[in-house]
């Protein structure tokens, strides 16, 4: 884990109340895709977890929603600004897992993580299939990034105004997808009708209102087959196998 203060390098809308903010600073602890950072928010005693979209030796990027006070305060900033940021949070989602061809699911902003998961699954010549799932067709987002890495990409939306109508789980009743491994990051309703539907080995990214964000207070548990788990600590990632829904 590592404190440093990041400069802001851009901080622009993707979808409504959703950002893409990209900072500046020493990324050296952050060791790759499912890892989350932690944010200082100017007025906020607690930090906000976010995870990590992308990184490179010098800047790393989060995509968020504009959910409450302390992303607000996050999409007010400008480029310039000095945030403060813990990295190097969590685990990462386990890439050597899936043999060939991977299934990647994500739900609204859960998106986000999914995007450097991508890149290392493609810079080891596997073959991703994502499907990602939104409200509406205006909610859509990150569609042209991951192609632009090399994966194939399906959307579901509820209203039906792109892709197909529904959930995530609606593209695999429908096209003839093939995978040996999923990874899924979303909401929990998606994460558990994913269990439901998806067959074969995968994991979970989980996701937990946190308090300390570093394994002291507990209050990110989740209960798994060997009892309450942390998010923070002992994820955000988990073997599907492991979650008792
Ligand atoms: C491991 C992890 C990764 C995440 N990655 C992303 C991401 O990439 N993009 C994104 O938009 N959001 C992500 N979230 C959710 C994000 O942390 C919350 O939306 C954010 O903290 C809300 O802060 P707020 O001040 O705007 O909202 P408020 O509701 O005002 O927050 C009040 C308090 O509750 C906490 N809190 C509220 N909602 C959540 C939540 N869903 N999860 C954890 N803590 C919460 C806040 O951190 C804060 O301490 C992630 C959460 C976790 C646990
Ligand atoms: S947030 Fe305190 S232990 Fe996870």
């Amino acid at each position: 884990m590592k404190e440093v203060s990041y400069t802001v390098l851009e901080n622009l809308p993707l979808a409504p109340r959703t950002f893409r903010m990209k900072l500046s600073g020493d990324t050296s602890a952050i060791r790759g895709s499912g890892e989350f950072v932690q944010i200082a928010v100017p007025g906020k005693f607690l930090r906000r977890p976010i995870s990590v979209h992308d990184c490179d030796f010098e800047t790393f990027t989060i995509v968020y929603k504009v959910v409450g006070e302390g992303t607000a305060a996050l999409s007010a900033m400008l480029p310039g600004s000095q945030v403060g940021a813990l990295t190097g949070l969590g685990n990462n989602f386990d890439i050597d897992a899936c043999r060939a061809r991977a299934l990647l699911l994500g739900g609204g902003v859960g998106a986000a993580p999914l995007y450097l998961l991508t890149k290392e699954l493609c810079a080891q010549g596997k073959e991703v299939t994502v499907v990602l799932g939104f409200n509406k067709a205006e909610e859509v987002m990150l569609r042209e990034d991951f192609e632009s890495l090399g994966a194939k990409v399906f959307i579901a939306t509820l209203d039906g105004s792109a892709g197909t109508r529904g959930f995530v789980t609606d593209v695999l009743k429908l096209k003839n997808l093939c995978w040996d491994y999923f990874y899924a990051c979303g909401p929990k309703p998606m994460l558990k009708a994913v269990c439901g539907a998806v067959k074969g080995p995968g994991e979970l990214s989980m996701e937990e209102r946190m308090g300390c964000g570093a394994g002291f207070c507990y209050g990110c548990s989740i209960m798994t087959v060997s009892g309450p788990r942390r998010v923070c600590a002992d994820g955000p990632v988990f073997k599907r196998e492991e979650i008792v829904w």
